[in-house]
Parts: structure tokens; C-alpha cells; sequence
């Protein structure tokens, strides 16, 4: 088929490659000229395991291509995926406003030859499928006064489109094989031609019929994939209700965390017993300095706003969200436990992204870790594998002194704090980091240490929720 995709980011670009890896003609849209320069290059300019490989073979293949012509790869496709960012405005709500452009400027594009699938792809506020549908209708009938074409009474035939919703679940680090191993692919339209287009598009991830490949092999015993179509509203609900529920699971986690230390349980056990019935599940139990992100605290708040524009209480939301923040600052009171006066101490953050995989430093818990840190006087050292760069162009305000070693790091540290927890940290040579330390202590906000090896190596070890 020959596709559209509007937005090379994160969601965009990830989708174009797997789309032009399964055989379909992708045309992804940048408007961003360093960015689509940098793609048109063969570099992704972000880090994401296997991607750079992965859209330069496509690339290569013939089958993705990228361009900054709108209107012509809107004209050449059939299905036109809407993939632009929509972040979160100072009050909570998304900011639509490039969905608004990108929208018009797709109904601007339209001609006749075809009957075109506008998919919003971008996650968008409840409602935002029959607004996508009117902002599309009020380019066709812009381009058509700039054209002069005489009003027609009545209903007017223009160019025919349906817009669907198709919400992404991609984790970061983990895009391509959740691209190609969903739990499910939602599809919101009541329209049945359209879904069928949809199911036809995805049949080789349904069925897994395609060749895996070698970055991304398929988890074993997976053959079926579901295919759920919903309305409108319900798909754009799925997406905000799956995230905050998410979210919601790991502010759980965290609250029993902190009841754990009270009464002197262990959070990973009772994690672990719970997480074994069936019905709670083992994943995102995992207690530590909560989630960040781009996408749960963005998407919480927008699920807030649009209850709030309801009258409708939202109170698991907010306890979510305030349990959250809560939380990123359980280590500091451990520091100040163990260090008494945190004034004129040095302290060391492992990991700086908001999880390991990824540079991504959007509403990542270290960030806000050192602010405190730094406000309450300590010197904070910092490394990240990848992200120091980013860190350091995109946060220069925060005073931080950035390490190019984990050994690095350690040298004069009062104490260490694990933040995020990158492989590199878990196989960290304990003995020689107490050696190079001022005082030997190491804060695990991720319970992702093997506490036995830290504290075998003389270093003073405490995790969260135990
Ligand atoms: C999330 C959703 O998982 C994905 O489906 C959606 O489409 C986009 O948002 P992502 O933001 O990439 O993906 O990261 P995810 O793996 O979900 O982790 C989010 C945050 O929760 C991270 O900060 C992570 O460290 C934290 N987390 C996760 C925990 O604190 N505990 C856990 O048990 C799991």
C-alpha cells in the first residue's frame, strides 16, 4: 500500500520503518529541515535500540523515503497516518496545535482520485477523531476557494476521507518489537471499509506471517495478534486509560513500598506474591522512584482535564500522580538518613534518562532528583551511557558535574544514587567503586542492584520498600 506518515518522531519514524518493512510505500513527512536532513542522511537523530540500522535498511530497500512535500506524498497514498507530537500544555491539557496544522494541510492535499484513511496515530484528547475529521473538511474547503471552485448548495462532494483512530503502545527502548509483537492493535472507526483497509495493512503482524528480523525476533509461541475495533472515542480512550492505569500500577507499588518500611517487609517479595495471581500480573510492580516520560504524566493529566471539562471526579488520577511525586524524593530522605547533613556532600546520580534505553530525558525522576539536591546544597555528580550530552544541552541551567565513567562518578561521591538502571550499573565492579568513594554508600532507587555483591564490597546498601 502506499502510506503517509506525517511526523518523524519517535511514534512516526518507528512506524514509517516497520510499515516499509513489512512492503508498503512510506513517505514520512518532516517538516523539521535539521531533522529530515539528519533522516535523509541515514542518522536517527535520537537513540533507540536497532533503529538506525533498521530505517537505514528500509531506507535502502527503497521502500521509506523521506520528504518535506506534504501535499504530494498526501496525493500519492492511500492511508495517511498523523503522527506529530502533541505534548502537555503548563495546565495538563495537550497541546494539539500541530495535529490542527497537519490536519488542514492533509484536507488542503486532498484530490478526488482516491477514497483516503486519515489515521491519528498522535495521542489525542477524547473527541479529537470527529475534530481531526472537521479540521481535514476545513482544508478541503479552503483549497477549494483558493482554487475558486463555486460553493455547490446543498452537501458538497469533495475529496472522500474517513478519519480513523489507531493508538500507538510503543515503549521506548523497546519501539520495534512492540511495533511488531503488540498485545493488540485498536482501530476506532464505524466505518467498515476502512477498518477492513486497516486489517488488511496490519494482516502480516496479525497473523505474524512476516520474517522477523534479527534485532527483533518474535517472542516465542506468538502467532496471533488481536485486532480490536472500537469506535472513536473508545480508541482514543484505550490509549489515555492503558497508560494511566500503568501508572497507576507503579504509584501501587510504590505506596506498599513505603508501608513496607514502616512494618519491615520487602517490597520485591510482596511484589512478586501479588504480581503472581493472574488477574494483578508481575509487570510494572516494580517500586523505586517512580515513572516518568514522555507519555504517563501527559497522559494523566490530559485524561484529568477532559474529566474535569465533565465535572468528573478523577481522585485514583490524582492520588497516581501525587504518590509519583511523592516518590522521587524517597531518596533524598534516605540520603539525609544516612548522611545527616546533606550541605557540602557530593553525590553521584547513575543514570539520568527516565529508564535505561533510551536518551529521553522528558520528565525523567534524575532530573528532579538533582534540582533538590542541588537546592538543598550538595554538589551532584551525574553519568548516563548515552544521555549526558542531551542532559547537559537541554538542562544547562542545573549545575551538574557530569562523569564520563561510572568509576568516574564514584571518585570523591559521599554516596551514589541508582536512578536508572542500565546494564552497565547492575555489572558495576563494586569493589572498585568503594575504593574510589569518600564514603561508601550506594541509594538503589530502582531495586535493580544485586545488594549481596554491593555489600559484600564494604558499601552501605539501601534500596526502596526494604
Ligand atoms: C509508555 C507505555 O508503556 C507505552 O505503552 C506507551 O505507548 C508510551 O508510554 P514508555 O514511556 O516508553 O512507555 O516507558 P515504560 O516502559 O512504560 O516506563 C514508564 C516509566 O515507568 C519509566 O520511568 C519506568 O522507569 C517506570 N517504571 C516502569 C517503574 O517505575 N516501575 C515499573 O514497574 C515499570
Amino acid at each position: 500500500m502506499d502510506i503517509c506518515v506525517v511526523g518523524a518522531g519517535y511514534v512516526g519514524l518507528v512506524t514509517s520503518a516497520c510499515l516499509a518493512y513489512l512492503g508498503n510505500h512510506v513517505i514520512a513527512v518532516e517538516s523539521n529541515p535539521e531533522r529530515l536532513n539528519s533522516l535523509k542522511s541515514g542518522a536517527v537523530p535520537f537513540f533507540e535500540p536497532g533503529l538506525q540500522e533498521f530505517v537505514q535498511q528500509t531506507s535502502e530497500s527503497g521502500f521509506l523515503t523521506f520528504s518535506d512535500n506534504l501535499p504530494e506524498a498526501v496525493k500519492k497514498a492511500q492511508i495517511i497516518f498523523i503522527a506529530v507530537g502533541t505534548p502537555s500544555l503548563p495546565n495538563g491539557e495537550s497541546d494539539l496545535s500541530q495535529v490542527m496544522v497537519v490536519a488542514r494541510a492533509i484536507g488542503a492535499a486532498l484530490d478526488d482520485s482516491k477514497r483516503r484513511i486519515v489515521v491519528n496515530k498522535s495521542t489525542v484528547p477524547v473527541g479529537s477523531g470527529n475534530w481531526v475529521e472537521m479540521l481535514v473538511s476545513q482544508g478541503v474547503q479552503n483549497a477549494q476557494k483558493a482554487q475558486l471552485v463555486p460553493a455547490r448548495s446543498g452537501r458538497s462532494e469533495g475529496p472522500s476521507f474517513t478519519v480513523v483512530s489507531n493508538p500507538e503502545f510503543l515503549r521506548e527502548g523497546s519501539a520495534i518489537a512492540d511495533s511488531f509483537y503488540p498485545d493488540r492493535i485498536v482501530v476506532g472507526s464505524i466505518d467498515e471499509q476502512a477498518t477492513s483497509v486497516m486489517q488488511n495493512l496490519y494482516k502480516p503482524i496479525l497473523s505474524q506471517t512476516f520474517d522477523a528480523p534479527s534485532f527483533a525476533m518474535r517472542p516465542h509461541g506468538l502467532n496471533s495478534v488481536p485486532f480490536i475495533v472500537t469506535d472513536l472515542a473508545s480508541a482514543e480512550l484505550i490509549k489515555y486509560s492503558a497508560n494511566a492505569f500503568l501508572a497507576m500500577k507503579i504509584s501501587f507499588a510504590n505506596e506498599i513500598s513505603g508501608l513496607c518500611e514502616k512494618v519491615g517487609a520487602d517490597v520485591k517479595q510482596v511484589a512478586q506474591g501479588i504480581g503472581l495471581d493472574y488477574r494483578i500480573g508481575k509487570a510494572f510492580l516494580n517500586a523505586g522512584v517512580g515513572w516518568g516520560g514522555s507519555c504517563f504524566g501527559k497522559d494523566v493529566s490530559a485524561l484529568m482535564q477532559v474529566a474535569k471539562e465533565y465535572s468528573y471526579p478523577t481522585s485514583l488520577l490524582e492520588a497516581t500522580v501525587a504518590v509519583n511525586e511523592r516518590q522521587r524524593l524517597v531518596v533524598i530522605k534516605k540520603l539525609q538518613e544516612e548522611l545527616k547533613i546533606l550541605k557540602g556532600r557530593t553525590v553521584g546520580l547513575m543514570g539520568l534518562s527516565f529508564k535505561p534505553n533510551t536518551d529521553d530525558l522528558r520528565d525523567a525522576p534524575a532530573l528532579t532528583i538533582a534540582y533538590q539536591l542541588l537546592k538543598m546544597g550538595a554538589s551532584v555528580k551525574a553519568f548516563d551511557p548515552v544521555s549526558n550530552d542531551i542532559c547537559k544541552t537541554l538542562h544547562s541551567h542545573l549545575d551538574l558535574i557530569y562523569a564520563d565513567s561510572v568509576e568516574d562518578l564514584a571518585c570523591d561521591c559521599d554516596a551514589l544514587v541508582l536512578v536508572t538502571e542500565w546494564d552497565e550499573f547492575k555489572h558495576a565492579d563494586w569493589k572498585k567503586i568503594a575504593k574510589l568513594m569518600r564514603w561508601p554508600l550506594v541509594i538503589d532507587g530502582r531495586n535493580a542492584l544485586d545488594e549481596e555483591q554491593v555489600r559484600a564490597s564494604g558499601i552501605t546498601y539501601r534500596g526502596v520498600g526494604c
